[in-house]
């Protein structure tokens, strides 16, 4: 089955053939990791050969890039692996971690419901306002988009661009800083006082957008912790492999992303501070209240 955007063109078969291919060979491996494993490895070659490319790949670069993504797949899980073991588990590696699959918004009473210790970090990268990336569709020659990604995973992609960036990229101001104040404000009843949030994030707009992004963790109950090195108020920096599209706005600042850290903010003397009101627990304290 050749390869066909969403308005029909079509181009690439033979590659868009064997990638299918690959992608049957990676569901037929038994250990279930392993199988997630290749998976992936089929996913990120389809991505580096597909989504904005200008020039059609061939069977050959297919069969160069498997090799190479791999190699780099198979080297960082053995680093990933020996950092693991670098530690102690107490119950074992796989006991020790969770994977909760959520809208944001939902996480704090996912982790509530599980009865899991308040958290001491949240790392994380948001949608960036006003900045066009496609986080569910790969984008061929002349911006067609294809869902070909969903079609390798065998997955069905029921959602519009918008339910991956926080509302409208269009009208950044009318959802997404709502919805980002929703999510901490939700997610503030996990921390303590010494969680740390640490968010990388890019900006249209850096000018505007900035600012109310900061006004939305204020509101949302987080103050901004300043980096003691760095002489200004956030850590920026261009944005290195940004896909095309958003290459062209990097002149509106769509190039450059922040690097921002939080912290609840301290409870004043209504007493309501962070971590208190939903009887959370001090790190390894689990089913106690502070
Ligand atoms: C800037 S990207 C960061 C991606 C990831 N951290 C990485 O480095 O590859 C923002 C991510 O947030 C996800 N996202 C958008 N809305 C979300 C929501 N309501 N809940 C959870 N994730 C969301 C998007 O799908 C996208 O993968």
């Amino acid at each position: 089955m050749p390869l066909v955007t969403l308005d029909g063109t079509e181009y690439a078969p033979r590659t868009h053939a064997l990638l299918l291919h690959l992608r049957t060979a990676a569901l037929d491996v038994k250990d279930p990791g392993a199988r997630r494993l290749a998976l992936i490895t089929v996913l990120r070659v389809g991505q580096l050969c597909f989504d904005c490319r200008r020039v059609p790949p061939s069977p050959l670069v297919l069969s160069r890039m498997i090799r190479v993504v791999s190699q780099l797949v198979l080297d960082q899980m053995e680093l990933y692996a020996a950092i693991c073991r670098q530690y102690r588990w107490p119950g074992g590696l796989r006991r020790s971690l969770r994977v909760v699959q959520s809208d944001a918004e939902d996480l704090a009473d996912r982790l509530v419901s599980a009865r899991v210790d308040p958290v001491s970090l949240i790392l994380t990268s948001p949608p960036y306002p006003g900045v066009h990336v496609l986080y569910h569709r790969w984008q061929v020659y002349g911006r067609k988009e294809t869902a070909l990604p969903y079609h390798l995973l065998q997955l069905n992609d029921g959602s519009f661009e918008s339910h991956y960036t926080f509302g409208s990229r269009k009208k950044p101001d009318a959802l997404y800083f709502d919805k980002l104040a929703a999510v901490f404000a939700s997610l503030r009843r996990v921390t303590t006082r010494s969680t740390v949030v640490a968010q990388v994030v890019g900006f249209s707009d850096p000018e505007s957008h900035l600012p109310r992004f900061r006004q939305a963790m204020q509101s949302a109950g987080f103050d901004e912790v300043m980096n003691p090195d760095s002489p200004d108020d956030v850590i920026a920096r261009i944005v290195p492999h940004r896909r095309w599209y958003a290459e062209l706005c990097a002149g509106q600042g769509g190039g450059h992303e922040f690097v921002l850290i939080h912290r609840p903010r301290r409870s004043g003397a209504s007493g309501h501070g962070p971590g208190t009101d939903f009887g959370f627990c001090a790190r390894g304290e689990r089913g106690r209240r502070r």
